[in-house]
């Protein structure tokens, strides 16, 4: 008989301890500790008899087998972020926030490829069929030939997957999935481990391109997040604010494709669809901006992305001045102010600061320095910026403005859009795409032309 044991595994790292202890030792987090039982497979891991063992072959670098076609989903939108398409013998992982439109997306992803032709079956473990039925019907793709089950017995879900022999499965999600040769609850790390491995080994060995739902927990990581991502071989995020109608799709790690590439979609009363002009997403109607705030020139992967920083600077009433950001990093924040006090002689202290990214956007290239210095800047002098104007640069702890990746493309795309002044890094060899270039040495040249009364040295 198989020997059950003890063990506490951390919720968040999936290291397994011997002990319970209010702190994980691998991971440091807290609380995360809990109890499950293993049932250890019998034999464990005794040495192979060498009959046993395979031969292992070898093979040259440049050896490879024709790369099987991809299963295009006939959305550019998609494909790109995918890399061309989802590969068959593979795993993938969309993470998200409960709510975000994970499982539209896949309904929609999956109706597409049936009606292209391809077997495909979902498996949810959340919704009964008449709720997933009823997006269908909403989503107008209830004509389409998707094989529909609702499931969680995970040993009975690969039963019907080998029987199947689809080409691309959804699992929905694989938190709800649990395996009977466990004895710890569903949705807990060692349960969703087993399942992820079981369901991507079936995958390796079929044809299918799996796709697991993986649901993000309040720390923004895929439950059981670590053991997953390393096991698949793609994992990408579906992300956006609720209140707002576009989401992202974002690649987080991709074996068959870039990590830099995003979709975005809006979310319609019938389902998503590839946004109409994502670049201009994140700016008010018009393209411009009033005081306080400015425009950066965003690169997404290959894409340029448009999107309005704005920034408040306000007398404080607190000893220590707040500082608060949305969409962006607060120590860059807090480096940005210490280098326009220390090298530009722009005096922050004492008042308080607000900076925000418009929309939800969140900016993660050190490129965004030049723009928020802007709409610093402008708040501060509580005069209007230059109007459609853009900015891109990366500030220097020296205060020098540094030359950032894809200039060019930011150009073209700014002026696509009706931008006619870019304040770009000095020495920057993209050709001008037909906006006037205000070159910019120095964060001090920049508040030389946005605020120069505001220097007191
Ligand atoms: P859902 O795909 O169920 O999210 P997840 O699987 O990530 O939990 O989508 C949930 C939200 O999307 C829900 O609040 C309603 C909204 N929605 C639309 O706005 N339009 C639609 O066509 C659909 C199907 C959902
Ligand atoms: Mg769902």
């Amino acid at each position: 008989m198989a020997k059950s044991e003890i063990q506490y595994v951390c919720q968040s790292c999936g290291t397994a301890f011997t002990k319970w202890a209010g702190k994980c030792g691998a991971c440091d987090a807290w609380n995360t500790l809990v109890e499950e039982t293993v049932s250890a497979a019998p034999g464990g891991l005794k040495a192979m008899p060498t009959s046993a063992r395979g031969k292992v072959e070898f093979v040259a670098l440049d050896d490879a087998s024709e790369a099987p076609p991809r299963h295009q989903i006939g959305v550019e939108e998609l494909d790109r972020v995918f890399g061309g398409g989802l590969v068959p013998s593979s795993a993938t992982l969309i993470g998200g926030d409960p709510g975000i439109g994970k499982s539209t997306l896949l309904l929609q992803v999956a109706a597409r490829l049936a009606r292209n032709g391809l077997n495909v079956v979902y498996v949810s473990g959340e919704e009964a069929a008449a709720q997933i039925q009823e997006r269908a019907v909403r989503l107008k793709v209830a004509g389409s030939p998707v094989q529909l089950a609702t499931e969680t017995d995970l040993r009975k879900v690969l039963t019907a997957l080998k029987a199947a022999k689809p080409d691309f499965v959804v699992i929905d999600s694989v938190q709800t999935m649990w395996s009977d040769s466990l004895e710890a609850a569903p949705g807990s790390v060692s349960q969703v481990r087993a399942c992820a491995q079981e369901l991507t080994r079936w995958a390796k060995k079929s044809d299918a391109a799996l796709v697991l739902v993986g649901h993000v927990t309040k720390e923004g990581q895929i439950a059981g997040p670590r053991v997953v991502e390393h096991m698949v071989d793609s994992v990408f995020y579906f992300e956006g604010e609720r209140g707002h109608q576009f989401r992202i799709l974002r690649a987080v790690k991709n074996r068959f494709g870039p990590t830099d590439e995003i979709g975005i979609f809006e979310m319609h009363q019938y389902g998503l669809a590839p946004a109409k002009e994502p670049s201009a997403l994140f700016l008010t109607a018009d393209g411009d901006v009033e005081g306080g705030a400015s425009v950066f020139a965003a690169m997404e992967g290959s894409r340029p992305v448009l999107a309005e920083v704005q920034a408040l600077v306000a007398a404080s009433s607190y000893g220590t001045p707040r500082r608060s950001v949305v969409g962006w990093d607060s120590n860059r924040l807090a480096m940005l102010l210490a280098v326009l006090e220390a090298r530009c002689g722009v005096t922050l202290a004492g008042r308080d600061v607000y900076l925000t990214v418009a929309g939800g956007y969140r900016i993660t290239e050190p490129a965004g320095d030049l723009a928020a210095a802007a709409a610093l800047l402008s708040s501060l002098t509580d005069s209007p910026p230059p109007k459609r104007a853009i900015y891109f640069g990366e500030v220097a702890l020296s205060g020098a403005v540094r030359p950032v990746a894809r200039m060019e493309a930011r150009l073209k795309e700014a002026a696509r859009l009706g931008f006619e002044v870019a304040f770009v890094p000095e020495g920057s060899s993209a050709t001008n795409a037909g906006l006037t270039l205000k070159p910019i040495q120095r964060l001090n040249d920049l508040v030389a032309y946005l605020a120069p009364d505001v220097q007191n040295d």
